[in-house]
């Protein structure tokens, strides 16, 4: 049994809490948040099986205590992962990962020291759609892939103090990290402020990767619409990764084929429009399946797909993408 505690009980962290609560081989000894209304809600919901405490120092000092989970604000992070993993624990932090590739840096040094793990919340990369979508590309069904475009929109929660780039494209830009199979070389974004100065309501953020592979992510919480939505146009076929629908991923065998014709350079185009399949998708919830990979982690000594590195990476292309929107959309080299 793997004992946990957990800091940020807000609105995502009462998922997380529900879906740690309800794996078998793990217990949340501890919930830690600052607000005492948080508090007295988690307490009405889980009675005295959840002990709650107000300072993550409590969480810290609790040798029972194997694992953290993190799931405060993202200014946060950094600070509360590495005193974690300094008092001997595994942390499981939420997206992003911190605000910078440096802190991103900063707990990478500290989970070398301490020899911990160090998940991010790169729920994506742990969806089954997600999942068979990469499998597809890897068994070559899509051919090569042109280019990938992912929207994310919603009339949504308004943050006050990330960006909707920091706060929305971490999942996009680690899944379509992931699908490529590679890191983008240069990231171009613009974007605009309507409801608060200088925090981005809504950002297009455009990568671009090597062979002429390119991604389009657009991103808003001030939107009629409820979109999650991820195309992928390959060579051969094509397909819709949709977590709105019930039919989470749609295959369509469409393309354009090209044949040659008599003279030595004579190519001709042929469309192809023919039939699309949605596979059986497990319907488990992303997020149980997610906690499930923390648990197991810790148990196997195994180090997740959505490791530290990983959480990097997605805090450079962010970076790079801000400086992109500061500079008014210019390409900027990622590093
Ligand atoms: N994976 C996803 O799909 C997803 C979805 C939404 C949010 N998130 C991420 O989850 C994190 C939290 O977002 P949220 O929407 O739940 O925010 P929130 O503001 O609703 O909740 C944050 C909670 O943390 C508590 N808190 C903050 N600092 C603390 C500290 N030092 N000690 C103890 N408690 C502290 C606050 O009191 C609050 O209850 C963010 O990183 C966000 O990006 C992930």
């Amino acid at each position: 049994m793997i004992v946990l505690g957990q800091i940020g009980i807000g609105a995502w962290g009462r998922n997380l809490l529900r879906n740690f609560a309800a794996l078998s081989d793990c217990a949340v000894k501890t919930a830690c948040d600052k607000s005492r209304a948080v508090l007295e809600a988690v307490k009405a919901e889980y009675k005295s099986e959840i002990g709650c405490v107000e300072d993550p120092a409590d969480i810290f000092a609790d040798d029972e205590i194997e694992g953290v989970v993190i799931a405060t604000l993202p200014n946060t992070h950094a600070q509360l992962a590495i005193k974690a993993m300094e008092s001997g624990k595994h942390v499981f932090v939420e997206k992003p990962l911190a605000m910078s590739a440096k802190e991103g840096l900063e707990i990478k040094k500290a989970a070398e020291k301490y020899k911990k793990i160090c998940m991010v919340g790169h729920i994506l990369l742990y969806h089954p759609a997600l999942v068979a979508l990469k499998k597809y590309i890897g068994e070559g069904s899509l051919g090569h892939i042109y280019y990938i475009y992912s929207t994310r929109v919603n009339l949504g929660k308004v943050r006050n103090e990330e960006n909707a780039l920091w706060s929305l494209t971490s999942h996009d830009i680690s899944a379509i990290m992931h699908l490529i199979g590679a890191f983008p070389q240069h990231v171009a974004t613009s974007g605009s402020s309507y409801l608060r100065k200088d925090i981005a309501d809504v950002v297009f953020v455009d990568l671009g990767f090597k062979n002429d592979v390119i991604a389009h992510i657009h991103a808003s919480w001030l939107d009629p619409h409820k979109i999650r939505q991820l195309t992928v146009v390959g060579s051969k076929k094509m397909a819709v990764f949709d977590d709105m629908s019930a039919e989470k991923l749609r295959i369509y065998d469409k393309g354009v084929d090209q044949t040659a014709g008599q003279g030595s350079y004579e190519t001709f185009l042929t469309l192809r429009s023919g039939d699309i399949f949605a596979p059986k998708i497990d319907t488990a919830e992303p997020l149980r399946i997610e906690c499930q990979e923390f648990v197991d982690c810790i148990e196997q000594g195994r180090i997740p797909l959505a490791d530290v590195d990983n959480g990097i990476e997605v805090l450079r292309v962010l970076e790079a993408a801000q400086e992109s929107l500061d500079g008014g959309g210019a390409k900027v080299h990622v590093r």
